[in-house]
């Protein structure tokens, strides 16, 4: 009994503009190979990997982050998960059924805290892969993938506490406070990690080579290439893996890496490391100087995704050409277990306004109005099993007098609450999430 509530990340997907400069990157240089092709969609395998697809590109307008997918050991699992996230008031695209990607299975997909889209799936046919030999420098698997979020406490709490990530190591700064949590599903180190950035957005996806001889040959190729590279090679201390960052055409941060560590459950205490130490950042003194240029290239371009699903909880007065959103449509979904809002705390991200309910009686002590900094001191991650997101609608009950002094602008919609026995209604909006 793991207690992961996951078994593996399976892919990423992303959406670009310049699609086809992105597929002859992938397949050509990076050492991924066509699977399937969809009109505007193509999934790249990894040559050494049973998954069917480690990364989908889809041709679009706008570069975003589309669905990010992990595995769940059964039906039973996605089910219980659908479950939970439902009752936590989480934003569900669709109930659990029968997938139409390659591969079929059985999942389902929601918005995380942040707008993100994620997937859970189950039961996918395994496709037929083979052994990746000695010299050969192209990826044998998806191995994690890092999101920056503008409230990376609460996101490293959401992932947590529905479904089990554990956090394996922590780097910190000295001023700044923790700044990347690393989150394990499996024995392996990480297979997520949260970065505090200034927006939603992918920080980046790694890919696993053989070796370190692999590893190398990869990056070398890279470069010969002239592919840009971010930062590297080196050697990390948290996981101990080995990194090479390079940007693909569209400009996400793409890792080659090798040798994560596998975490002995039993036995492993998370550290606490200070990123500014260069044997913490690199252990071989190898890699080019973790400085502002690579700082920048990580944060990425705020997710077009989350950007606009924030748009959605906007009053209409509000929305300019750039908030129109697609038509949505609503599914009655049971409601979740109301509890006394006693207090409100307004957080800004890239969302707009969250309001926070807490319904613990340490909450309760705390006032009405919390201030950006005194949020910061608040630290919701330990205790986020008692506190939940309440998105502001327009149309609904008035906000309270502390949440709309805090949340004046632009947030002047009100709060949701749900009313026991009751059920309400969940907008989705399947077009922004193809
Ligand atoms: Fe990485």
């Amino acid at each position: 009994m793991t207690g992961y509530a996951l078994t593996h990340l399976r892919h990423v997907a992303l959406a670009v503009p310049d699609f086809d400069k992105q597929l002859d990157f992938y397949t050509h240089q990076w050492g991924l190979s066509v699977a399937a092709t969809d009109g505007d969609v193509t999934y790249l395998a990894a040559e050494g990997s049973p998954e069917q697809y480690v990364v989908r590109i889809r041709r679009s307008i706008d570069k975003r982050l589309d669905p990010v997918v992990f595995g769940a050991a059964d039906p039973a699992a996605v089910d219980a998960i659908a479950e939970k996230l439902g009752r936590g008031g989480a934003r569900l695209i669709g109930e659990p059924d029968r997938l139409h990607t390659p591969g079929a299975g059985y999942g389902f997909r929601f918005f995380d805290n942040e707008g993100r889209t994620i997937e859970i799936s189950t039961e996918v046919e395994v496709r037929s892969h083979r052994k990746i030999e000695e010299g050969e420098s192209i990826p044998v698997k998806l191995s994690h993938v890092v999101v920056n979020s503008a409230d990376p406490e609460s996101t490293v709490a959401f992932y947590e506490n529905y479904f089990g990530f554990r956090t394996s190591d922590i780097l910190m700064h000295p001023r700044m406070g923790d700044m990347m949590w690393f989150l394990r599903t499996n024995d392996r180190h990480h297979s997520m990690a949260v970065a505090r950035g200034p927006h939603p957005a992918l920080h980046h996806a790694s890919f696993e080579l053989r070796g370190i001889h692999e590893y190398m040959r990869g990056t070398g190729r890279m470069l010969r290439t002239g592919v840009e590279k971010i930062w590297g090679p080196g050697r990390h201390k948290a996981g101990d893996n080995t990194f090479s960052y390079f940007l693909d055409p569209n400009g996400n941060t793409m890792e080659y890496t090798t040798a994560l560590e596998v975490v002995d459950e039993d036995s492993w205490h998370p550290h606490l490391y200070d990123f500014t130490q260069p044997e913490v950042a690199d252990q071989w003194g190898t890699a080019n100087a973790l400085d502002e240029f690579v700082a920048a290239k990580s944060f990425n371009d705020p997710d077009k995704g989350p950007s606009h699903r924030r748009c959605e909880f906007r009053p209409a007065y509000q929305k300019g050409s750039q908030c129109d959103s697609p038509p949505s449509v609503s599914v009655d979904r049971p409601a979740p277990p109301s509890s006394p809002m006693t207090m409100y705390t307004c957080s800004r991200t890239e969302q707009g306004c969250w309001i926070w309910s807490g319904a613990g009686s340490r909450r309760r002590s705390m006032p009405g109005t919390v201030s950006w900094p005194m949020r910061r001191r608040y630290r919701p991650i330990r205790s986020f099993s008692r506190l939940r997101f309440v998105r502001r609608r327009s149309g609904t009950s008035s906000p309270s007098k502390n949440t709309s002094r805090a949340c004046a602008r632009p947030c002047r919609t009100a709060v949701v609450y749900p009313n026991p026995g009751t059920s309400h209604r969940i907008s989705t909006s399947p077009t922004l999430t193809p």
